[in-house]
């Protein structure tokens, strides 16, 4: 397989060929009662997606078996040769969507602020994101390969990898928060108490599920049920796009994993990356749960 350079749209680097379908990202037209996720790649956007779709088919789990979860909740910019596109697939499906996105604030289409929809964004601290975009580029083709560890390291902190720079995503989005309908979540968070936070989303969408629902979807949604379920585990992927025997795409799932890769000193780089990218802001992480 050859593997893609980076493309580029409005200075933002993005999967090759996706930069080839922006065009019709562009033109692309949010709906009345869409709903937005959208999140810096690796940071449990598979999670939340599985969740919202849940909660909308009020924790029915056939409903949601209805298809793998990158259909039910098609992914706006993507685009491979020969595959139907993220703007294809929803122009298909009649609104209200969810929809998902890794665009920057900055470059999203600004239908969706016309439309007023609402949106639910998930951050993920830069180190636990950078390992696993670090397998995920392993194993994910359309990427360029991400040569060690320790050059994928380098490129993350410049942004020199799909959807850019990790500070600039969550702190554009974080700036946004204010003035739009938006709930800003932590996978950190997710992984404390996931009931109190699928709650939180409960409440966004404006719904009102019973306790025995809310407990369903919380067992539904935990890393080893959708680690199984092959309508989340992403194995419905030619191996040609995605190689999981390279990585598994649902790999560990936790926090602090990155323990497990940062040297001392590729960690106090990343320290002083995160302290100077994060200065000015009152958006804070943790990188331990
Ligand atoms: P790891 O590679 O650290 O295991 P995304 O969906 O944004 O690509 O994010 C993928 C990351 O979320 C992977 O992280 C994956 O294992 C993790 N993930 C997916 N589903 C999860 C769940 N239900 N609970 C916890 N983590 C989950």
């Amino acid at each position: 397989v050859v593997r893609p350079p980076l493309g580029d749209v409005s200075g933002l680097p993005i999967v090759g060929p996706f930069a080839e379908n922006w065009a019709n990202v562009q033109k692309f037209q949010a709906g009345e009662g869409d709903v937005l996720i959208d999140t810096y790649p690796k940071s449990g956007t598979t999670w939340i997606s599985e969740i919202v779709d849940l909660i909308l088919q009020n924790g029915d789990k056939k409903k949601a078996q209805r298809g793998a979860i990158f259909e039910r909740v098609p992914f706006l910019e993507f685009a491979v040769p020969k595959i139907p596109t993220g703007t294809e697939v929803l122009n298909a499906i009649e609104p209200p969507r969810v929809i998902k996105s890794h665009l920057s604030v900055q470059t999203l289409p600004n239908t969706f602020w016309e439309k007023n929809c609402k949106v639910i964004y998930v951050a993920r601290n830069a180190k636990d994101v950078a390992v696993s975009y670090y397998h995920f580029n392993r194993m994910a083709l359309g990427h360029p390969d991400p040569g060690t560890w320790d050059e994928f390291l380098n490129n993350f902190m410049e942004g020199n990898v799909a959807f850019g720079r990790w500070s600039t995503h969550v702190k554009g989005w974080w700036k946004m928060r204010q003035q739009t309908d938006m709930l800003y979540l932590f996978y950190e968070d997710m992984l404390e108490d996931p009931k109190r936070e699928i709650q939180k989303v409960i409440k966004f969408l404006g719904k009102d599920l019973s306790d025995d629902v809310l407990e369903k979807i919380c067992l539904q949604t935990s890393f080893k049920a959708m680690k199984e379920n092959p309508k989340t585990n992403y194995t419905a992927i030619p191996s040609t796009i995605m190689d999981q025997s390279v990585s598994p795409f649902m790999r560990k799932g936790i926090c602090g994993d990155w323990k497990n890769h940062f040297t001392v000193s590729q960690s106090e780089r990343l320290d002083e990356y995160y302290q100077k990218e994060m200065s000015g802001t009152d958006l804070s992480f943790r990188f331990l749960v």
